[in-house]
């Protein structure tokens, strides 16, 4: 059985956790303020899902979805996340996260900052340019007419293809955007960015970034 952990559960991360559960996966669960303020978290998700701190979650994982405001990404552990598959839903906003320069100065995307900081694993953007409460409901099985499609990019072709994989399984298409270097493209301020739209309409919006 996998277990995914959550390195952040708020809007995102509880609204994956919950999909995660429903289709079958273990869970564990973490944020900044520590285990004990995500009971109710717990409580809802039932038996699958446990609270830890982040380096627990990230240890005991087989998959971690880190969902945290940018600024709290030097926090993230690394040596907990060395070797594993690490999914990156995050967007950056300097009113939130403050300025951030290599990213100011485009020397990296956002994906890209966090592969940086964890060079022994393998990120995975996706579940970004999503709103969560879409996240949440929109999802529907593999064939059905109008699935939306998410992006994923990563420098792992095969990283990318278990995370196109969960996303099919969790209920929406996806787009393989390719390496981290492309993922510009379904970041904030770009046309794939929060876009409702199935495989054709995603792939063209990522198209015209
Ligand atoms: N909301 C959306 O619809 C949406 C959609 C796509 C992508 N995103 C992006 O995904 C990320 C998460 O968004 P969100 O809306 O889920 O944010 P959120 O509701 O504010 O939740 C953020 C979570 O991160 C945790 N956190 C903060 N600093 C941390 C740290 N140093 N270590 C561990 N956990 C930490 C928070 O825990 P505490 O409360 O304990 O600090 C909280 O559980 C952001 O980058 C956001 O831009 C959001």
């Amino acid at each position: 059985m996998t277990t995914i952990g959550f390195i952040g559960a708020g809007q995102i991360g509880g609204t994956l956790a919950r999909l995660a559960v429903a289709h079958g996966y273990d869970v564990i669960v973490s944020n900044s303020r520590g285990p004990a303020t995500l009971t109710d978290l717990v409580s809802e998700l039932g038996d699958r899902a446990r609270a830890a701190t982040p380096a627990e979650a990230a240890a005991g994982a087989d998959l971690v979805v880190v969902t945290i405001p940018v600024k709290a990404v030097p926090s993230v552990p690394v040596a907990e996340l060395a070797g594993k598959l690490v999914i990156d839903t995050n967007n950056y906003y300097p009113q939130r996260d403050g300025q951030i320069a290599v990213l100011d100065e485009g020397a990296t995307t956002v994906s890209g900052y966090l592969q940086q900081h964890l060079p022994t694993s393998s990120v995975v953007k996706a579940f970004n340019n999503i709103y969560y409460g879409d996240l949440g409901s929109l999802g529907v099985p593999a064939g059905s007419p109008d699935r939306l499609a998410l992006s994923v990019a990563g420098d792992d072709p095969d990283a990318r293809q278990a995370v196109i994989g969960l996303i099919d399984e969790l209920g929406f298409d996806a787009v393989d955007v390719g390496p981290l270097a492309e993922s510009w493209r379904f970041e904030k301020d770009h046309p794939a960015y929060g876009l409702k739209a199935d495989l054709a309409g995603m792939t063209n919006a990522l198209a015209q970034a």
